[in-house]
């Protein structure tokens, strides 16, 4: 089968969030089962500047935007079997960043039209184009719209996977014509039509053949008419299209006893002493004393969809019981000032790393006694899915995909349990999974217990894969 993905993120290039993870791992274990796997994304100042001697010139042509004439090159490299093309154009991004500009809309309008016209110069029938959020919404209809006659693409299928509902892609009217090249009547006829803008992703809901969304409970939340999604009437239109397929991890670069990272690797049987080696290794690192408080670690963007303002509503407590607080990420510029305050006030017991820092994330993940990330929503997740692997007990709000992957500890009944969860999201719930990671802290045996629980779970991306190789073929068929 012929897939092609089309993201505006992809691991080894560049990577903003778990985007770049799930295009990457996904693509790769497609081409593991037999399929052929190409890969469309811009290509960004990070990768040219990074990745010159890998790129392989292919080819150029002209994109029409309206009034606008740009110039297009398609760069190729190959990694584990994918074959990447990126799309080139320095006026749109040779930035300093991948997103946060004011003509995002422009950029990614000429990414999606790029796209289009590169399927023939590269003469790839597809059989499958996945999108992935709403970066590339617009593919589906355009091809529609302009390409109605030519046979070139008459057997594309359609897969839009949702990873983050928030980011809708909403643009004024005027640029589906100034932009695209796109009729009125498709707003008119709520097509593309989002209250009063364009929405990319509603486009591509509407459009696209399947929709998937990356956990079971994530597909019902987004169906559910009370969440604050904004979406649940379009999908319910969809509904019998829309599926939820859970992540997966990579199980070669979350590895805690095959690890270039590590300054101790370990496994299920020497969970104990190993982690609290690296532990060790990582008090020192944060210049914190080194003690046997337990220490709940954070690694993520600092934003407000994470739930670090709850965090922060119950840290000082948490530290007067006892806790170490060590935090990795950036983000909003409020909660970053929040996080220096709460360390210039308790210097022996916070440690935090604004920023990103994979080697650091790592000895994070394998040096914490207990994982937070109490989200407001998370359609998947993938920090608790590692500090599972690595035997860190994740502390989740049950939301989306980390209802889907934790079942918390409530009492010695529960002897599955690989982590803690609350339902609310308030520092009540907050405070009631704080306290039960300190008593199951107190109870080495039950620790260990849970410990190997969480360590013994099988999340490798075969099942998923599977899952969506089966969703293509149904897709095909119809
Ligand atoms: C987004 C979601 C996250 C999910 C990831 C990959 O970043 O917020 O929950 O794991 O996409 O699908």
């Amino acid at each position: 089968m012929k897939i092609a993905m089309v993201t505006s993120e992809a691991n080894p290039f560049v990577k903003s969030g778990g985007l770049a993870d799930v295009t990457f791992s996904l693509s790769k274990e497609l081409v593991i089962l037999g399929q052929e796997v190409i890969l469309f994304m811009p290509l960004y100042k990070q990768i040219s500047l990074k990745y010159e001697k890998d790129l392989q010139f292919i080819a150029k042509f002209q994109i029409h935007m309206s009034w606008r004439s740009q110039q297009v090159q398609i760069f190729r490299a190959y990694v584990d079997g994918i074959v990447y093309y990126f799309l080139q154009n320095d006026y749109y991004f040779f930035r300093d960043n991948i997103y946060g500009y004011d003509d995002d809309t422009e950029r990614f309008a000429f990414f999606t039209l790029s796209v289009k016209e590169a399927f023939k110069v590269l003469n790839f029938k597809a059989d499958i184009v996945h999108l992935h959020d709403w970066q590339p919404g617009l593919l589906p209809t355009l091809i529609k719209e302009q390409e109605k006659n030519n046979p070139f693409f008459k057997n594309f299928k359609f897969i839009l996977t949702i990873h983050n509902p928030a980011f809708k892609g909403l643009f004024d009217k005027y640029f589906l014509g100034n932009l695209y090249s796109l009729p009125d009547y498709l707003f008119d006829n709520g097509e593309v039509r989002y209250e009063n803008n364009v929405s990319s992703l509603k486009a591509a809901i509407m459009s696209s053949n399947k929709i998937t969304t990356v956990s079971y409970t994530h597909r019902d939340e987004l169906l559910d008419p009370y969440s604050e999604h904004g979406l649940s009437s379009v999908l319910e239109l969809r509904r019998d299209d829309f599926v939820g397929i859970l992540n997966g991890l990579d199980y070669e670069e979350f590895n805690p006893s095959e690890n270039l990272y590590l300054p101790h690797l370990y496994d299920r049987l020497t969970v104990t002493s190993g982690k609290s080696l690296n532990k060790k290794a990582l008090l020192e690192k944060f210049h914190l004393p080194l003690s046997d408080k337990p220490v709940f670690g954070l690694v993520s963007r600092l934003t407000w969809q994470k739930g670090i303002s709850l965090i922060l509503s119950r840290a000082r407590s948490l530290i007067r019981q006892g806790g170490v607080l060590i935090i990795l990420g950036s983000g909003e510029y409020e909660l970053e000032q929040q996080i220096e305050h709460l360390r210039r006030d308790f210097p022996q017991d916070v440690g935090i790393y604004i920023g990103y820092n994979n080697e650091l994330a790592h000895l994070i993940y394998a040096g914490s006694d207990f994982f937070l990330m109490p989200s407001l929503f998370e359609p998947c997740g993938i920090g608790q899915m590692i500090a599972q692997r690595y035997g860190t007990l994740p502390i989740v709000r049950y939301t989306g995909g980390l209802k889907d992957t934790v079942i918390g500890y409530e009492n010695e009944n529960t002897i599955d349990a690989n982590g803690i969860g609350f339902i609310h999201f308030n520092e009540g719930a907050m405070q009631y999974g704080l306290d039960l990671a300190l008593k199951i802290y107190e109870n080495k045996k039950l620790l260990l217990k849970l410990r190997r629980n969480a360590m013994k779970l099988d999340r490798t991306w075969f099942l998923s894969a599977e899952s969506y190789l089966h969703l293509y073929r149904e897709t095909i068929k119809e």
